[in-house]
């Protein structure tokens, strides 16, 4: 197989743009296999974005596996520039008709060496499983997550392949999805106990300038204050300058935020992050939520889900949401209950160290 590399930027927009219709097709491919649905197809905008823009503060590079000039095989690392330089999230993936014949081993081998020689000696990894494949033989054997929460079965490809080279299976995640218009029906009083102390502000697109400090202190205590984060990396560093660089990484992608901060006085207490893209705005896809440690308890997680969920609805074309959550998270589930979401597939998340 020959296998290229491709670190974000490397490569002119001409030859980004020649080779784009074969990698989306690719990914297409791997997506439709997956059982997760249309929902999970690759989005050129941003599949073009991470090929072509090198982040300031977290890149991604990509590796292709042709044979006979066909694409048989892709990988992708997501790296950060900023902290955690010793890790790495890798996923890959092999065509269907090329697999069992040791393709996906030998992309996975050549990343890891890349990795290595930049110093990147911690890997971490995913494998997304439909419900319908987790539930398919229940007397089947199980891995259990070191977490202590959920397992997966031991013989589905992603599984069985992390476990062959030498991965932990550290977490599992619950994706879920939901309407919009199921928590905009909601009203947030009616659901849920505001504390009166506190204000929930919602806004689409780039953060506003004054609000930028107080999102930067929410995505690094992110790094630290949720379930399991010790286990995948170390403190993130976040200021006002990086809240400014990812806004401006996503408007290049064609990636919509929409997000809602929780205020007690001028204090950040809490927030949640909703991005849909151009490509295919009636989805959108959760990203950060966070209560921080000395605000929980006031009934702000289900408010500022629901106010997000309001604000999607007047203000965007969403229909529906998904969302990932750790299994052993369960007061965050709770809250999601409450919004409306239900089981759309498992995630198993892994851990190796690069000797
Ligand atoms: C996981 C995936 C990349 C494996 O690709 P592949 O080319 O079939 O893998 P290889 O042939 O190199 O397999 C290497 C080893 O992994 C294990 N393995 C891979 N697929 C397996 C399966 N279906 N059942 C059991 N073991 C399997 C075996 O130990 C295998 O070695 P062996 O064939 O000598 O027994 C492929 O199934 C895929 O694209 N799945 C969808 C994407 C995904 O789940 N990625 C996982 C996270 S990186």
């Amino acid at each position: 197989m020959e296998i290229t590399h491709i670190p974000a930027g490397s490569r002119s927009a001409t030859d980004i743009d020649a080779l784009l219709p074969e990698v989306l097709d690719f990914d297409t491919l791997i997506n439709r296999d997956s059982g997760l649905g249309q929902d999970f197809d690759p989005l050129p905008g941003e599949v073009r974005g991470r090929l072509l823009n090198p982040g300031e503060y977290t890149t991604t590079q990509t590796w292709i596996g042709r044979l006979d000039g066909k694409i048989v095989a892709s990988g992708i690392a997501y790296l950060s520039l900023q902290d955690n330089l010793h890790v790495a999230d890798v996923w890959c993936a092999v065509a269907p008709e090329h697999r069992r014949r040791g393709r996906g081993a030998e992309l996975l081998e050549s990343m890891e060496v890349s990795l290595r020689a930049e110093g990147r000696t911690q890997l971490t990894s995913y494998c997304e499983i439909p419900p319908s494949a987790r539930d398919a033989d229940p007397r089947g054997p199980n891995l259990a997550a070191e977490s202590g929460a959920g397992s997966l079965p031991v013989d589905l490809p992603g599984v069985a392949f992390l476990i062959r080279h030498g991965f932990d299976f550290k977490q599992l995640e619950r994706c879920s999805v939901a309407q919009t218009a199921t928590a905009a029906s909601l009203a947030p009083g009616d659901s849920v106990d505001l504390d009166p102390g506190y204000s929930i502000e919602t806004w689409n697109g780039p953060t506003p300038a004054h609000r930028r400090e107080q999102i930067a202190m929410l995505h690094q205590r992110m790094s630290t204050d949720t379930p399991g984060s010790a286990e995948f990396g170390e403190e993130e560093s976040w200021d006002a300058a990086r809240v400014a660089a990812l806004d401006a990484q996503r408007e290049a992608k064609g990636e919509r935020l929409h997000t809602a901060l929780a205020l007690r006085g001028e204090s950040a207490a809490g927030f949640t992050e909703v991005a849909h893209f151009d490509d295919r705005p009636e989805i959108g896809w959760q990203g950060s939520t966070l209560v921080a440690k000395d605000h929980r308890g006031h009934g702000l997680g289900a408010a500022l889900k629901i106010a997000n969920h309001v604000a999607l609805g007047e203000s965007s074309e969403v229909e529906r949401v998904y969302t990932w959550n750790a299994v052993e998270n369960s007061w965050m589930l709770a809250i999601n209950d409450v919004a409306g979401f239900a089981t759309w597939a498992w995630v198993g998340l892994w851990k190796k160290r690069l000797a």
